[in-house]
């Protein structure tokens, strides 16, 4: 919710991994011209996913570029081993996946080391993976992120058909009560904003749609958010999006 308003607002985060990695911080700065509200940092470990990108350390390095709001994305198959290490980078949130190969106790264990930290907790869910597997959790949870791409990769074309789970992710952080966000990463864009918006999204990741040089990124910021907001609103007064 706006606090200024009570109407629902939609955030845009902007993904950095399709940004010039040699100049990081001209990125950081031209998102933060664009206008949008939270950095989106995917950290993956050629295993859970079959990519490489960066640790954090890299996490930190960004703390000190921006006073933006950092969400890191963490497609890595031990996010509990390597929990502390996050935690001390001092993020907003921080979101690993329900599917990484951990015991349930170590991912309850890791979401209670970040939320011990003062960190909003996540959990991130893979396109194929039901929503109802963070059913158990999302009493807990700050943030449910729904992938609407395979994760591991910018520039993916946007799946509908995950986008249909946000509906599920509002549901049940509605329920919760504790004011949790839906993140939608993957495909969203100009073009994608209505249906995430319709579906009821909070925060839209945008990652190559804010670095192609074809589109300006103040441009497409505003376009993105207006179009889901504006779906948004309509879809709440028909009924057909739960409101948080
Ligand atoms: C994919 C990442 C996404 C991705 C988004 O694994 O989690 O955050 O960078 O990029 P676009 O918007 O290009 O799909
Ligand atoms: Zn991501």
């Amino acid at each position: 919710m706006s606090a200024a308003t009570d109407e629902p607002g939609v955030f845009i985060a902007a993904s950095i991994l399709n940004a010039d990695f040699s100049r990081l911080d001209r990125a950081v700065h031209k998102m933060e011209r664009a206008g949008v509200d939270r950095l989106h940092l995917d950290v993956m470990d050629g295993h859970f996913v079959d990519n490489l990108t960066f640790g954090a350390d890299v996490v930190s390095a960004f703390r000190r570029l921006t006073t933006m709001p950092l969400d890191v994305h963490l497609m890595i198959s031990e996010p509990a081993r390597y929990i502390d290490r996050f935690i001390a980078a001092h993020p907003q949130t921080i979101s690993f996946h329900v599917e990484a190969p951990e015991t349930d106790s170590q991912k309850d264990d890791a979401l209670d080391a970040v939320a011990a930290a003062g960190i909003g907790t996540g959990l991130a869910v893979s396109p194929d993976t039901p929503i109802e597997a963070v059913a158990d959790r999302a009493a807990r949870l700050d943030v449910i992120m729904v992938m609407t791409v395979e994760p591991g990769w910018g520039g993916q074309g946007f799946l509908a058909d995950a986008a249909a789970k946000i509906v599920g992710a509002r549901q049940m952080l509605a329920a919760a009560g504790r004011g949790g966000l839906v993140h939608v990463d993957g495909g969203v864009n100009r073009d994608t904003a209505e249906i995430v918006g319709g579906h009821g999204v909070d925060v839209c990741v945008v990652g190559s749609a804010l670095f192609q040089r074809s589109r300006d990124a103040t441009d497409e910021v505003g376009l993105v958010r207006e179009r889901a907001l504006h779906a948004r609103l309509a879809a709440a007064a028909t009924g057909a999006a739960p409101q948080g």
